[in-house]
């Protein structure tokens, strides 16, 4: 049996045994812990709770995967509509759940975003994190180079780097399993898919284009984003940016 068959059939509810939250184990926390000492930018708010004005069949009819980007930067306004829009919370429940955006199995919300802020107005071109909670992202890594690194990682596509900003999504497995043991890991990967479709019917809204990207060596994407690769692993990519060629 090939090994994606194999674990769907071992993730099948007859080969489980209990979830560390049915033997009683404490739920672990609901984001990563705050970088101590990072630079932290606040973004700006999201007025009212749409992304744009364009209506929802008419994002979902437009969308298209968009690989060539105009050299126009994205305002810091749109790339907070847009974190919003992929995982932006709405309510928490404290110690329990939060609510956001999107949907999660069980509100286990297992997906930490990083983004990759190539010309995005009033940031460093960097690495950053989003924290859900604040509604802020934290400089992860603005050392010369990254961009290019993040190209290298996702196997020499280019647009990685002319996007003018790229999304990471990183699960942190447990989050998950401690409720639903090993067919947890069914569900992050469902959960991503909503967070990337989110992303391409909000970008949709404000005049931009995605490209979703799974094509990437999972070793130089964790080390990327500082993920160790079992407790926090990367596994979804995507470029956002207004569509067109950058003029030379
Ligand atoms: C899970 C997934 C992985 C993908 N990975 C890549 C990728 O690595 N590189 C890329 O250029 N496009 C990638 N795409 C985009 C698809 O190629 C694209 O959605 C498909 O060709 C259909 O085109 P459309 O999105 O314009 O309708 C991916 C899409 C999905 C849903």
């Amino acid at each position: 049996m090939g090994i994606g068959r194999q674990f769907v059939e071992s993730t099948r509810y007859e080969h489980l045994g209990p979830s560390d939250q049915e033997e009683g184990v404490p739920q672990p926390p609901l984001e990563l812990a705050p970088e101590a000492t990072a630079a932290e930018t606040r973004l700006p708010g999201i007025s009212g709770h749409r992304a744009g004005d364009l209506a929802v069949m008419e994002a979902i009819d437009r969308r298209r995967s968009v690989r060539e980007y105009a050299a126009q930067p994205l305002p810091q306004e749109s790339l907070s509509r847009l974190l919003w829009a992929t995982q932006g919370i709405k309510r928490v429940m404290p110690g329990v759940a939060t609510l956001r955006t999107v949907p999660s199995a069980g509100a286990r919300h297992a997906l930490e975003t990083f983004v990759l802020a190539n010309s995005v107005e009033g940031l460093e071109p960097g690495l950053y994190r989003y924290v859900a909670s604040r509604h802020s992202l934290v400089a992860r890594d603005n050392s010369p180079g990254v961009a290019q690194r993040a190209v290298k990682a996702c196997l020499g596509q280019r647009f990685v780097e002319s996007s003018a900003a790229t999304f990471v999504w990183a699960a942190v497995p447990y989050r998950m399993t401690w409720r639903y043991g090993e067919r947890g890991y069914r569900y992050l990967y469902l959960d991503a898919g909503h967070v990337c479709q989110n992303l391409y019917l909000a970008a949709e809204s404000i005049g931009c284009g995605v490209c979703a990207i799974a094509a990437f060596d999972d070793e130089a994407m964790d080390r990327l984003v500082g993920a160790d690769g079992f407790e926090l692993f990367a596994i979804y990519v995507a470029t956002v940016g207004y569509p067109g060629h950058p003029r030379r």
